[in-house]
């Protein structure tokens, strides 16, 4: 069983999130998803649209995810892959190398984003 594990906020669910799930998924045979909690973007200057039990509720429905874990602070990563035996970390390329200090415990992976597409793009789009 090889393991996967994304983080992300995951707000105004879009074609860009859907991508990076199917393809996280595809790496291995289980995906756990860390939802951002609204606490945690806070912290972060993130105001999302939807609440958090909202954005892991809409995560959990996708059919490429196993598991949704709330994401409460930057410092959980290690203890997550650890806890939960995973064996691929994966996020898209706008955080490239930024967390390859995890490789000492897992593969990491940097996927491509989608382009022309972000919950900041459709926020903006509609507010015009
Ligand atoms: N992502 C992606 N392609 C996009 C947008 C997001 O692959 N077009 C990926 C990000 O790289 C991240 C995950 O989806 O690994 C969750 O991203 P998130 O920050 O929640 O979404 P964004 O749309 O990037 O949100 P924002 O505009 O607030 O930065």
């Amino acid at each position: 069983m090889r393991k996967v594990i994304t983080y992300g906020t995951f707000d105004l669910f879009h074609i860009g999130h859907l991508n990076i799930l199917r393809r996280a998924r595809e790496l291995g045979d289980h995906l756990t998803v860390a939802v951002s909690t609204d606490e945690f973007n806070r912290i972060k200057g993130k105001v999302c649209t939807y609440p958090y039990e909202d954005r892991a509720e809409i995560v959990r429905a996708v059919k490429y995810v196993d598991e949704v874990i709330p994401e409460n602070g930057w410092e959980q990563k290690v203890g997550d892959i650890k806890a939960r035996g995973i064996d691929v970390f994966v996020m898209g390329d706008d955080w490239l190398g930024k967390f390859d200090f995890l490789k000492e415990y897992c593969e990491v992976v940097y996927l491509p984003r989608t382009e022309g597409v972000s919950t900041t793009i459709i926020r903006n789009r509609i507010k015009e």
